[in-house]
């Protein structure tokens, strides 16, 4: 059986940073303020960075922590709670934040939910980010009403979009979904296309017993289709609390599984990939190419330039982080431009060095990927 590509061609692309920070033998000077953020030399100018010398520049905007479905690995079946609407930010003070961020030298914004479709209004907001000027604007979506929305939103100014799919088999699809249908996914990937939303990425979670033999059906449709497929690997922040460590697909196994079927070769990151968690690997053959987001068997933490605002209003900075500072309270207190910058500064300063879900200490966050935007 063929290896794995990582080992058989390139070298792995990921580098740490350069600054303080465990394991660079330069210690870091750490205050922290009762909400749990520290400010210890905290620059007031310049780029968005971390103690670690993590520059940010990818910003993940929640517009709502609902949704149409009920994906296994996200959200309960019976008693999914959500923030009342009232809680939500509105478009006006989500597009102040994304403002904002873009002065501070945010490049790319992702609109994220729950599911971001199923909120009024969005591709008006769209048009609103898009004035604004950031070099990639894209959105994540479950597909359900994308087929509607993709002419309205590519006319609003949105780049692309990713969808998420986890199985090409009908049965399966709606027992992992738990509601909707594969067909109408599939075809608003062909409608994203038509409305020039492209590349289409198709983002796929692997889970043990229930679809991890897959990877090769999906790696055949990137092939067919010239769609981008991600793997993600299952991360404890599902909202039924069922993950487990061995439940997790390890990413080394779907590359080695595709690669002794269609021979890869990783590619390695530029320009706006160079900071993305996703490891890109093409086929030999030229017949496209697929992604890997390891986050739990691989964590990515060194070169992570993502900041997140939740959709009532809080700064995260990190998918697992404990502390969360909130926009909301400075946007309802009447709170400035650079209030608000300073806040984001703050948030980004905290930044821990790596996620730390590998240790047996470590305990999820409360919010799950719903709550958080993915
Ligand atoms: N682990 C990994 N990915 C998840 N997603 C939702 N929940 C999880 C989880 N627990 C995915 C969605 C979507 C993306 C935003 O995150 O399927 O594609
Ligand atoms: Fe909804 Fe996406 Fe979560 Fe599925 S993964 S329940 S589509 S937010």
């Amino acid at each position: 059986m063929a290896g794995s590509p990582v080992a058989a061609t390139a070298p792995s692309p990921r580098v740490s940073p350069p600054g303080p920070g465990p394991g660079t033998g330069v210690p870091v000077a750490i205050r922290a303020r009762p909400d749990g953020f520290v400010v210890d030399d905290m620059p007031s100018t310049g780029p968005l960075v971390d103690r670690f010398g993590r520059v940010h520049r990818d910003l993940r905007l929640s517009v709502t922590d609902r949704c149409n479905l009920r994906c296994i690995h996200c959200l309960p079946d019976e008693d999914a709670s959500f923030h009342p609407r009232e809680q939500l930010l509105g478009y006006d003070d989500l597009a102040r934040v994304a403002e904002v961020a873009h002065r501070l030298g945010v490049t790319s914004v992702r609109v994220t939910g729950g599911e971001p479709l199923v909120r009024r209004g969005i591709a008006e907001f769209v048009a609103r980010l898009s004035t604004i000027g950031f070099e990639d604007l894209s959105l994540t979506t479950n597909g359900t009403e994308l087929t509607r929305l993709a002419p309205a939103l590519a006319a609003a100014g949105l780049h692309r979009v990713n969808v998420s799919c986890d199985s090409l088999q009908a049965d399966r699809f709606a027992r992992i979904r738990r509601r909707g249908e594969l067909s109408p996914v599939l075809a608003s990937m062909d409608a994203a296309e038509s409305a020039g939303l492209s590349p289409v990425k198709v983002n796929v979670v692997l889970i043990v017993g229930v679809n991890d033999d897959e990877a090769e059906s999906f790696a055949e449709f990137a092939r067919s289709t010239g769609r981008a497929v991600r793997f993600i690997e299952f991360m404890p922040l599902d909202g039924g609390g069922r993950w487990r460590p061995d439940l997790v697909v390890p990413t080394d196994e779907v590359l080695a599984r595709i690669h002794a079927r269609w021979p890869l070769e990783a590619v390695p990151p530029s320009g706006l990939d160079a900071s993305q968690p996703a490891e890109h690997y093409r086929f030999l053959d030229g017949k496209g190419e697929i992604g890997v987001i390891a986050s739990v068997t691989r964590p990515f933490c060194g070169t992570c330039d993502r900041l997140r605002v939740t959709a009532d209003g809080s700064l995260r900075n990190c998918l697992f982080a404990h502390n969360e500072l909130s926009v909301r309270k400075v946007l309802r207190g009447g709170g400035t431009d650079d209030d608000l910058a300073l806040m984001i500064r703050r948030a980004v300063w905290a930044k821990l060095p790596g996620h730390g879900i590998n240790d047996p200490a470590y305990l999820r966050p409360e919010r799950s990927m719903s709550m958080i935007g993915g």
